[in-house]
């Protein structure tokens, strides 16, 4: 693994970005690793643009989980719900920066995973919102 992933994984491991919680969040979802029970929660915040101005996460799993879900809250951070809801999996291997083995790969999806769930359902219930 190259020197540089490596240490930005783990520094994003131990330095978590965006890692607690918010007051009155606009939205949350969560959910858990079926493989080891990892578990992720994000919650969001959105302006009157559809725009996710605030974002959080918190749970417990590998380096991997934790790290990528902390990078992509960088990256979900000012998108519009729609682009967050459109973001891929190589939106998190982008970020992570190394090949990923497909044992490791539910790992680096969770947060994904959870960041989609967040912002399909939120687009979902706008409509009744207003
Ligand atoms: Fe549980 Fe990676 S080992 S999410």
């Amino acid at each position: 693994m190259d020197d540089f992933y490596r240490d930005y994984i783990l520094d994003h491991y131990r330095n978590p970005r965006n890692f607690g919680h918010l007051e009155h969040p606009d939205a949350v979802a969560e959910d858990t690793n079926p493989l080891c029970g990892d578990h992720i929660k994000i919650e969001l915040r959105v302006d009157d643009q559809g725009k996710i101005a605030d974002i959080r996460f918190s749970g417990k799993g590998c380096a991997i989980s934790q790290a990528s879900t902390s990078m992509l809250t960088e990256t979900a951070k000012g998108m519009t719900l729609e682009a967050a809801a459109r973001l891929t999996k190589d939106a998190v291997l982008e970020n992570v920066g190394i090949g990923i083995s497909p044992t490791r790969m539910k790992c680096a999806m969770l947060g994904l995973r959870v960041l989609k769930s967040a912002a399909i359902g939120t687009i979902a219930a706008w409509p009744d919102e207003e």
